[in-house]
């Protein structure tokens, strides 16, 4: 890729290691001192994990946390300012794929290993300034995907924390996917409408994604912002759970929940979490729930330009139970009837599954997988239904992020 930029003549400072390849450190409040990782910022904590709160002997127990693993682990790649500017042309415009709450992401070139391998195509999230929280945010992601390892989690490959005039300036660098977000396909009617079957198979992905972090590895992760944009598909639309910046450690001690403060997007999150601030795995399974309503329907969990009955997807599909007649109605009319009938319904008895009231009823993401794995069967070629409806098109909108109780 031919790289055209303005140089910057102003220097830019390396993270405060200054060291290659050292892991990055959350500091106190903009100040030097390099202490050592802390758990997100606003939320009390009831895991007993809290950095600040532990004591070494009123903590018997010697599980491991996320900053103890991601302290051991060290494993990624610490870039420098000038690294990512030149992978991006100086952060082309035109190299722009992308821009979330969070920041802008760009597509670079770079190389990933010192070994002279050619480069690699990467993605480059540049954060927008927005002091400790953001900080926060970016050392959560780096915690956390530097310690999970899973072929539905997209890879960090490293990350970069420099200092320009006007203060901190973070990134991470990811492994570059090709074919963007799941929203991308479901919603953007520029696009070709994405067949059952792939949508299917992309959403069993994300929910062998959501099963490891709940159930397998030695913590429990809770996702906490599972939505569609959030699905990314590789080459071959395999799909890879991105954004960590919200993910918070699951309870221990046989404790059902942790108290955070509500964020997340408007539309996917659980009922009781916006109400008590109560965070539990299966807070995640609901949220779960809205997005395979989204891949039945082809509409987004909220759109604010639709009729006010249709806005919120929830609300909507209430309408058309599941068992009902009228059921198929709600199927994207995109699909123009290439879908199977039972496994349509399949997906949408698990949906409402994952979206009962009682959280504690909700199947876990194992579960799901399996149902997930049955729906698949049912929909190869051979098995699969004609029926059509003939509601209208759906309308994307972008959705909104929330930081508190909003519904
Ligand atoms: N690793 C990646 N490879 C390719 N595209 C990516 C990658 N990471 C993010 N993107 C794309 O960049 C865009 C912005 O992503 P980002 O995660 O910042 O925001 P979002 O998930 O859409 O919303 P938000 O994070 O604000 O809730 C999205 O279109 C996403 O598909
Ligand atoms: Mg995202």
């Amino acid at each position: 890729m031919k790289c055209f930029y303005f140089r910057d003549k102003s220097k830019s400072k390396h993270s405060s290691s200054g060291q290659p390849n050292s892991a990055p450190v959350l500091q106190n409040h903009g100040g030097g001192g390099g202490s050592p990782p802390e758990p997100r910022g606003g939320d009390r904590a009831v895991t007993g994990l809290n950095r600040n709160t532990r004591s070494m002997s009123s903590l018997p127990s010697p599980r491991r946390g996320v900053a103890e693993l991601y302290r051991e682990k060290r494993g990624l790649r610490e870039f420098t300012y000038p690294e990512l500017r030149d992978a991006t042309c100086g952060f082309n415009r035109e190299l722009k794929i992308g821009e979330g709450g969070f920041g802008s992401v760009y597509k670079g070139t770079l190389k990933v290993v010192g070994d002279g391998r050619d480069p690699t195509v990467v993605a480059i999230k540049r954060l927008n300034r927005h002091g400790l929280q953001g900080r926060k945010e970016w050392m959560t992601e780096v915690q956390f995907l530097s310690v999970v390892e899973h072929p539905n989690l997209v890879k960090l490959l490293g990350y970069c924390s420099t200092e320009d005039g006007r203060g901190p300036q973070l990134f991470l660098v990811y492994e570059y996917m090709p074919n963007r977000g799941l929203d991308d396909h479901l919603f953007n009617q520029a696009l070709p409408a994405l067949p059952w079957k792939t949508r299917l198979e992309i959403i069993l992905g994300a929910a062998e994604g959501l099963a490891y972090l709940h159930e397998g590895m030695e913590i429990k992760v809770i996702y906490r912002d599972f939505k569609s944009a959030n699905v990314l598909l590789d080459e071959n639309f395999q799909a890879k759970l991105s954004d960590f910046g919200l993910a918070r450690e699951g309870p221990v001690d046989n404790r059902s929940h942790v108290t955070t403060v509500v964020v997340g997007t408007y539309g996917y999150a659980a009922p009781e979490y916006v109400e008590t601030g109560h965070l539990t795995i299966p807070s995640d399974v609901w949220t779960f729930g809205v997005v395979l309503y989204e891949i039945l329907t082809g509409r987004r969990a909220v759109e604010m330009n639709r009729p006010s009955r249709e806005q919120k997807l929830l609300d909507w599909v209430k309408d058309y139970p599941v068992k009902g007649k009228t059921f198929s109605m709600i199927i994207d009319p995109r699909l123009r009837g290439q879908y199977s009938y039972p496994a349509a319904r399949r997906i949408g008895n698990l949906a409402e599954r994952c979206l009962v009231k009682n959280a504690k009823d909700r199947p876990t993401m194992r579960e799901v997988t399996v149902v997930l794995k049955q729906a698949i069967l049912e929909s190869q070629p051979e098995a699969m239904d004609s029926r059509s409806n003939g509601s209208g098109p759906a309308t994307p909108t972008k959705e909104r992020r929330v930081s508190r109780r909003t519904r």
